[in-house]
Order: structure tokens, then C-alpha cells, then sequence
């Protein structure tokens, strides 16, 4: 039997269809605004791993330093048979997980919206472990995701702090579906950055070496190829602010002169005042009281809290109820 699955629950004709709904609702309206997903194409995702690798971007290197402590504990506490991470982009960092969890178990469901991302996770995953098994899903984690029949417990991991890329009420409307996918029992690892001072955020969202900015641009290249758009990079600057009072970094894209982007898909001209920016991303960052009630409203106790030497970064292990 093959080890590794790839399902399609994303027909490309629906995320087509969700693409231009997002693009009329969020490039038509004041201020403009479209959803981090539409960076992820095979490049954005590229980009994201070279992001992970910049001396500013501590975020990855924070988590992945408590996966390598904890992880046997997490897989104790859990006694997990089947692993579902959401937003799994690499599973570079999981692995430290899956190989606590081996060989009990039976079972590895990443679920990404980037198919490049998943299957070369998959390979780098089974060229050192064949007897894992990878059942990789291409979705959607904020519509309803049917996961493959596997044996429990179930673990669902949401790592690398994607939580803080939904608004309040996408989080909200995001855990309650994360407690429709577990079993009372079954356990829930949540990844969160934590408010720090603004420059090591900004720094983290504004690189020395400019691949936040070329990663933010990157949607202007998905709209050109899927859309038929004709947004050029150069017409836009990179911006990466910290909102003190919602405690979130938004990434933007600010035209540098009056401008134009036409989109003939969509019979659209989307005009842009001089200084006017598009709100591409924003990136919660989290204190313990907040996510342990964020956790309790959807239905999971919050059971363990792990962070870096530095405080720079938590891991949550919650159960559900
Ligand atoms: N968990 C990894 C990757 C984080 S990058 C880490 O910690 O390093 C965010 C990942 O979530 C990307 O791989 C992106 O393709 C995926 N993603 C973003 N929005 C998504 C959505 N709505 N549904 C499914 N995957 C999504
Ligand atoms: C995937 N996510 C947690 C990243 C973040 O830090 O919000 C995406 C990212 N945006 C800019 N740099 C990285």
C-alpha cells in the first residue's frame, strides 16, 4: 500500500471561483483588503521558507526550539494515532512531533491550500521515514475540512502562529470548526507569537534583505496570472505596522502614485490614490489569558504552556471537552 495520499477536497475551480469573489469584495471596497491565503501560490510559498530563514523572522526558530524540548511530552499527553496539522506549509518543524509520535502512529493528514507545499513536505518526510503514512488534503482550513477516516486519538496541530492571520471572528468561527474535527480527549497544539516590543516585530515583518516585501508583492503576481491583472510591483512599497491597541502587525501595499490595476477577468479597473494601501495580511500576536479564552469559548482546556528561553514565542496543548 502506497504510504502517501494527496486529496484534492479543493476543486481548482472552486478556489478559482473563491479567488475572484475575494478580489470584487476586498479590491472594491474602502480601505482595500484581500486574505493572506492568495500569497501562497508554489513561489509565495518558497518565499515563505526563505522567511523563515532570515536572521528578523524568529518566530520559526523560536517554535521549532520548543517542538525539540516538548515533543516527547506531546506525545505522551496525548498518546496520539493520528496527526492533522492545518496550515502544514514544509511540516519542516512537525517532524520533531511525528517522530515522537512514531510508531504509534498511524497516521499524518497535512492539510494545506498549496499542493507544491504538500507534496515536497511529503518527500522530504518519507525519504528518511517510509513507514510513515502521509495522507495529504489540498484545503481550505477556513471552510469545513472532512478529514480521512483514521484511528484516534486524534492530535490537530496549528503551527507557526497562522492563528494570528485571522481576524477576530475568523478565529472565533476557525476553533469552532478545529473542535467539530476532535473527540472529547483527543488534543489540540496551537502555535502563537507573543506581543513583544514593536521593533523586533517590525523588523520581523520588514527584513534588511526585502523578502517580506517580495512575499507581500507576490499577490500582485498571483492577481496578474489568475486574473489576467496587470498590478506591477514596482507601482507598490512594502508596509509592515504594528496596531498597538489590537496588538496585531498588518502588512500593506501602498501605491507610490495615482494609479490603475486593470482586471480584465473580472471586467474590473481598480483605481488606487497616490499613498493608498491595500491591507494584505494581519498577524495577531497573543498573551496566555487571551488564547486560554479563546480555547475555553470553543470547547478545549487549556492543559500545558510552553515558550522559548526567550519568551519570544508559546505553544498551547489544549484538550478538547
Ligand atoms: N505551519 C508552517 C507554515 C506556515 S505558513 C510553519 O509553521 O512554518 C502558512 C501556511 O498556511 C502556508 O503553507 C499556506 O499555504 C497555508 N495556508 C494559508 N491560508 C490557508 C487556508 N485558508 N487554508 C489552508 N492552508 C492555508
Ligand atoms: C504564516 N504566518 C504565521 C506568517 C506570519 O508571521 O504571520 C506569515 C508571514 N507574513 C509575513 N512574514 C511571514
Amino acid at each position: 500500500m502506497s504510504t502517501f495520499q494527496l486529496t484534492r477536497t479543493l476543486a481548482p475551480d472552486a478556489a478559482a471561483a473563491d479567488l475572484r469573489a475575494d478580489v470584487l469584495h476586498g479590491l472594491t471596497r474602502t480601505p482595500k483588503e484581500l486574505p493572506p491565503k492568495w500569497f501562497y501560490d508554489a513561489r509565495g510559498s518558497e518565499l515563505f521558507e526563505e522567511i523563515t530563514r532570515l536572521p528578523e523572522y524568529y518566530p520559526t526558530r523560536a517554535e521549532r526550539e520548543i517542538l525539540i524540548d516538548r515533543a516527547p511530552e506531546i506525545a505522551a499527553a496525548t498518546g496520539a494515532r493520528t496527526l492533522v496539522e492545518l496550515g502544514s506549509g514544509s511540516s519542516e518543524k512537525t517532524r520533531f512531533l511525528i517522530d515522537a509520535l512514531l510508531p504509534g502512529l498511524a497516521a499524518y493528514v497535512p492539510v494545506d491550500v498549496s499542493e507544491s507545499a504538500l507534496t515536497g513536505a511529503a518527500e522530504a518526510l518519507l525519504a528518511d521515514r517510509p513507514e510513515l503514512r502521509v495522507h495529504a488534503l489540498i484545503a481550505d482550513f477556513t471552510r469545513s475540512v472532512v478529514l480521512p477516516e483514521t484511528p484516534g486519538p486524534r492530535l490537530v496541530a496549528f503551527l507557526g502562529g497562522t492563528i494570528g492571520n485571522l481576524l477576530p471572528e475568523e478565529r472565533r468561527t476557525f476553533l469552532r470548526s478545529v473542535r467539530e474535527m476532535t473527540a472529547p480527549g483527543d488534543g489540540f497544539l496551537l502555535g502563537t507569537d507573543l506581543v513583544k516590543d514593536e521593533s523586533t516585530l517590525v523588523a520581523a515583518y520588514d527584513d534588511a534583505a526585502g523578502v517580506t516585501a517580495e512575499f507581500n508583492k507576490n499577490v500582485l503576481a498571483v492577481l496578474d496570472r489568475e486574473l489576467g491583472a496587470d498590478a506591477h510591483p514596482d507601482d507598490f512599497d512594502h508596509v509592515a505596522r504594528w496596531d498597538r491597541e489590537r496588538e496585531w502587525i498588518e502588512m500593506r501595499l501602498r501605491a507610490r502614485h495615482a494609479l490603475t490595476v486593470k482586471i480584465p477577468e473580472l471586467d474590473l479597473m481598480v483605481e488606487f490614490e497616490e499613498g493608498e494601501e491595500l491591507r494584505t495580511e494581519v498577524s495577531a500576536k497573543f498573551r496566555q489569558e487571551g488564547v486560554r479564552a479563546e480555547l475555553a469559548e470553543a470547547g478545549f482546556e487549556l492543559t500545558r504552556w510552553w515558550t522559548d528561553a526567550e519568551g519570544r514565542f508559546a505553544l498551547s496543548l489544549a484538550t478538547a471537552l
